[in-house]
């Protein structure tokens, strides 16, 4: 039997747009007790939810995005689920029309955070409270408990908190979702998420290059490698999902799917607005952006085809003459290692966003709200969580005594397995780039003072010295003296 609401019940919640994502979240709400009302450009979603999951719960369904804010109790509160973009301002303006001072606007879309920051800005002119909701965990999350990093202002938490908190996951009674800060905080966090999912995810990539090609294991045993490693410190949903993948057999073949996949990577672009931001804001967020550019050049077909011709010297590709087991080893400490720095740089990241926009990030909250739920969610989360409740201030993830601690077991590792992927001419894009920024943080000096001499010499772009405070400039083209300037 339908439990349908009568148009007299107002709805605690609304959802807008109901593609997989919006009508599992529709569903989620009305499953863990709130009314609500729901509503699709066209209809005929809308009654496929009704006919399909309308005795889960509570649903108001509407054909009119007046009805479907009439059915809403006050202070409104709707979340948008539909493509990111104009689609996303179409329905902004409506319910911005449609509806009330005080009245609350959710985007649960991955939007790009500077457009959050424009339409909060918009809607806030009118009166209306708009919230820019990253939600992560994917279909799965948003039926059974997704982590949601709702911005926006503070006042609207007040109201949509607890109704979010009644959907999200949960790990160890808390719930995974909280309110990050203003206009664009929550999309900017979610879209670092995406990132260090990126990051994540090529790492596990080069470990099962490294694992296949390297020491020639078949995919169904690296699952179970991965497996055991799910076991360990590299604890995870990514880890997980990867042995599942890795031991599935192609129906149709019977082949290992992974054989019969195309191996071009595919991207909608969250991963990249957290490489273009970072560019921006300066942080070297170099194993988010090298997994882009890895996704990117998986893509380049025509280029790799013709390459593969035979037409790139390889050089002498080496024997690898390890021990399978040891080597095995190796790599799980080089993906742990490089995993560090994927969400080392992720949080400096958003460290860097949160003082450029004042929006004061507190990044423990994200060690939490991450636990559960969401893509990235992964046993060392609650490491990541102490580090910063031992320090909030903390220079760099990685500088943790914990994780200082952790890379010592790691680096020797980390450093073989680069090696020995450069030998054997197996790309290692993220492992590589990860410990070239480990040891450039590390280092008592980088060229980058020579390159400040190159500077001066062709633009008189002026030099600082080691040994005393000024800007100096060499006259190169003349007797070369010092200039003070
Ligand atoms: C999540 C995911 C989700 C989606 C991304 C990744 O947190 O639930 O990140 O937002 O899967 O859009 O997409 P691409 O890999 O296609 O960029």
């Amino acid at each position: 039997m339908t439990q349908t609401a009568e148009k007299t019940d107002l709805a605690q919640i609304g959802v807008v747009g109901l593609a997989v994502m919006g009508s599992n979240l529709a569903r989620n709400f009305a499953r863990n007790g709130n009314t609500v009302a729901v509503y699709n450009r066209s209809p005929e979603k809308t009654r496929a939810l009704i006919s399909e999951h309308g005795d889960e719960g509570a649903f108001i369904p509407s054909e009119t995005v007046e009805d479907f804010v009439a059915s809403l109790e006050r202070p409104r509160k709707a979340i948008i689920m539909v493509q990111a973009g104009a689609a996303t301002d179409a329905v902004i303006n409506q319910l911005t029309e449609a509806m009330d001072e005080g009245d609350i606007i959710i985007d649960g879309g991955n939007a790009l955070f500077t457009d959050t920051i424009r339409r909060e800005k918009e809607v806030a002119a009118k009166g209306r409270h708009f919230v820019g909701a990253g939600i992560s965990g994917g279909e799965e999350g948003a039926l059974n408990g997704p982590s949601i990093m709702p911005g926006g202002p503070a006042e609207s938490w007040e109201t949509l908190g607890p109704i979010l908190e009644s959907i999200a996951a949960e790990v160890d009674g808390t719930p995974c979702v909280t309110h990050i800060g203003p206009d664009g905080a929550g999309h900017f966090v979610k879209m670092v998420h995406n990132g260090i999912e990126y990051a994540d995810m090529q790492v596990i990539g080069e470990a099962y290059q490294l694992l296949r090609y390297g020491v020639g294991m078949e995919p169904a045993e690296i699952a179970e490698v991965f497996r055991e490693w799910n076991a360990g410190d590299l604890d995870s949903y990514l880890i997980e999902i990867t042995a599942e993948v890795l031991a599935q057999k192609d129906p149709e073949t019977g082949a290992p799917l992974v054989d019969v996949i195309v191996d071009a990577a595919g991207q909608k672009g969250t991963g990249r607005w957290t490489a273009i931001s970072g560019l921006e804001l300066g942080v070297p967020i170099t194993g988010i952006a090298e997994s882009v550019f890895a996704r990117a050049l998986s893509s380049a077909t025509a280029q790799r085809a013709a390459a593969q011709e035979g037409q790139l010297p390889s050089g002498t590709i080496a024997e690898l003459n390890v021990d399978k087991a040891e080597f095995v080893e190796d790599v799980r400490r080089a993906l742990y290692a490089a995993k560090l720095i994927a969400y080392s740089q992720g949080f400096d990241e958003i460290k860097a966003g949160s003082e450029e926009f004042g929006w004061n990030v507190d990044p423990r909250d994200l060690a939490t709200i991450w636990r559960g739920g969401c893509i990235i969610r992964a046993k060392f989360l609650d490491r990541i969580r102490e580090a910063y409740d031992n320090n909030a201030d903390l220079p760099a993830l990685i500088l943790d005594p914990y994780f200082k601690g952790e890379l010592e077991n790691l680096i020797d590792p980390w450093r073989r397995v680069v090696v020995a992927a450069t030998q054997l001419g197996l790309p290692v894009p993220v492992f590589a780039s990860s410990l070239s920024y480990y040891d450039s943080l590390r280092a008592e000096r980088l060229p980058a003072a020579l390159i400040q001499g190159q500077r001066d010499f062709f633009g008189a772009h002026t030099f600082k010295r080691v040994d005393r405070e000024g800007t100096f400039h060499i006259e190169w083209s003349g007797d070369r003296s010092l200039t003070e300037m």
